[in-house]
C-alpha cells in the first residue's frame, strides 16, 4: 500500500512539473508588430502558430534569452541607437531570413513585401 502511494505521488509530481514548464509565458497569440509606421501600416504576426511551426524554435527569433529567463521584447535593444542593428534591419533579417530558408525547403512563407506588409491588418 505504501509503495502505491509513494508512485502515485511521484506521478502527481511528475505531472505538476511538467505542467509548470510547459507553462512558461508564451506571449500573445497574434502580435501586431508597431515599432515604425513611415511607409507601412503594422504588421500582424502570428506568434502562436510560429512557435508550432515544425522545426521553429524560440530562440530563432528570441535570440538573447537563455532557459528560464523571461523573455524580453526586441525593441528592448533594437532601435535604442546600441550596438544592435535597427529595428527594420533586425525585423528583415530575422523574418525574411528563415522564411527563404524555408521556401528552399518547398514551405510557403512569404517573401514579398506585402506577405507581411499588409494594408488590411484586421483582414488576416
Ligand atoms: C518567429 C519568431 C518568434 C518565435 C519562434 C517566438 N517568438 Fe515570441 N515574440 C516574437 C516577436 C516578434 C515578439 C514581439 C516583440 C516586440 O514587441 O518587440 C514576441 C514577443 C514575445 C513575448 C512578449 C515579450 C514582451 O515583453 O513584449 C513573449 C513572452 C514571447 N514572445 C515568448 C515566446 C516563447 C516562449 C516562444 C517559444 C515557445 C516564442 N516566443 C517564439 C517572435 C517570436
Ligand atoms: C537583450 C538585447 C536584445 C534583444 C532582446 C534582442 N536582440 Fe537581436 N541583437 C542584439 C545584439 C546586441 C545584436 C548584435 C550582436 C549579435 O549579432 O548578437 C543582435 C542581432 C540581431 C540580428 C542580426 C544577426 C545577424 O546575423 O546579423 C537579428 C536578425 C536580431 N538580432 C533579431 C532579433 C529579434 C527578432 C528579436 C526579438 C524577437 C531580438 N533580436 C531581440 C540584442 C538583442
Ligand atoms: C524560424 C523561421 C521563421 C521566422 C524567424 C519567421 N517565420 Fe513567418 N513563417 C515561418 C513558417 C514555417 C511559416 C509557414 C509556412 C507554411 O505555411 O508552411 C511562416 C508563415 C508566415 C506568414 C504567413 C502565414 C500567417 O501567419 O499569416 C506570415 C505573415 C509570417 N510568417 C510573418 C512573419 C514575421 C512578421 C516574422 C518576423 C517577426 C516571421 N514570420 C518570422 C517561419 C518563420
Ligand atoms: C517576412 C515579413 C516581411 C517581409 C516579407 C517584408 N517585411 Fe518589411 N518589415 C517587417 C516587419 C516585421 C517590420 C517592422 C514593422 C514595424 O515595427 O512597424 C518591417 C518594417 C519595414 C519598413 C519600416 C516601416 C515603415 O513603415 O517604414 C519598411 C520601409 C519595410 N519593412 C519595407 C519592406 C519592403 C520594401 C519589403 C519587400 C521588398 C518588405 N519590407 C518585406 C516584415 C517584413
Amino acid at each position: 500500500m505504501r509503495k502505491l502511494i509513494t508512485m502515485a505521488l511521484t506521478v502527481v509530481f511528475a505531472t505538476v512539473l511538467a505542467a509548470s514548464l510547459a507553462g512558461a509565458d508564451k506571449g500573445a497569440e497574434i502580435i501586431v508588430i508597431n515599432q515604425i509606421q513611415k511607409k507601412f501600416p503594422p504588421v500582424s504576426f502570428k506568434h502562436h502558430a510560429h512557435q508550432n511551426h515544425e522545426g521553429v524554435q524560440c530562440a530563432d527569433c528570441h535570440h538573447t534569452t537563455k532557459a528560464g529567463e523571461a523573455v524580453q521584447a526586441c525593441g528592448a535593444c533594437h532601435g535604442q541607437g546600441t550596438d544592435a542593428p535597427d529595428y527594420k534591419t533586425a525585423m528583415h533579417k530575422n523574418c525574411q531570413g528563415c522564411h527563404k530558408k524555408m521556401v528552399a525547403d518547398g514551405k510557403n512563407a512569404p517573401t514579398k513585401c506585402t506577405g507581411c506588409h499588409q494594408k488590411d491588418v484586421a483582414a488576416r
